[in-house]
């Protein structure tokens, strides 16, 4: 069994690969329906609930390829509450070729039954 730490670590990265995959199932499976969240996309407004992220993964396919990467992590665990930190590096393809952007990252999780499920998350460009 892995450290508490190492578990967050591998869920964050099972999160951003679903993200990347357009995988709303597997999304929704590591995520709390009520998580909240402050993104670029939200434009500065906390955003709670699912149906706000859904939109994204229900666009059509775009053919194109995204890869993120987690830089630098830092986990702490406080009781049943994990906190992941880290740089995100997203390899994605455009119409002018290939670019990376970075982002910090901050993912909340919450520990219920001995199950972590993702309570929030805040994302700045870097
Ligand atoms: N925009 C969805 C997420 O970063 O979890």
């Amino acid at each position: 069994m892995s450290s508490p730490e190492q578990q967050l670590l591998d869920l964050s990265a099972q999160l951003l690969q679903a993200i990347d995959a357009g995988n709303w199932d597997a999304y929704t499976k590591l995520c709390d329906p009520r998580i909240s969240c402050f993104e670029p996309e939200a434009e500065g407004h906390l955003v709670v609930g699912l149906p706000f992220h859904k939109f994204y993964f229900d666009l059509p396919p775009s053919g194109r390829k995204q890869l993120s990467s987690i830089s630098s992590p830092h986990v702490e665990v406080i009781g049943d509450v994990g906190l992941v930190y880290y740089v995100r590096l997203v390899q994605k393809t455009t119409d002018a070729g290939p670019i990376t952007v970075s982002s910090n990252e901050t993912r909340v999780w919450k520990r219920e039954g001995g199950t972590w499920r993702h309570i929030h998350f805040h994302r700045s460009p870097c």
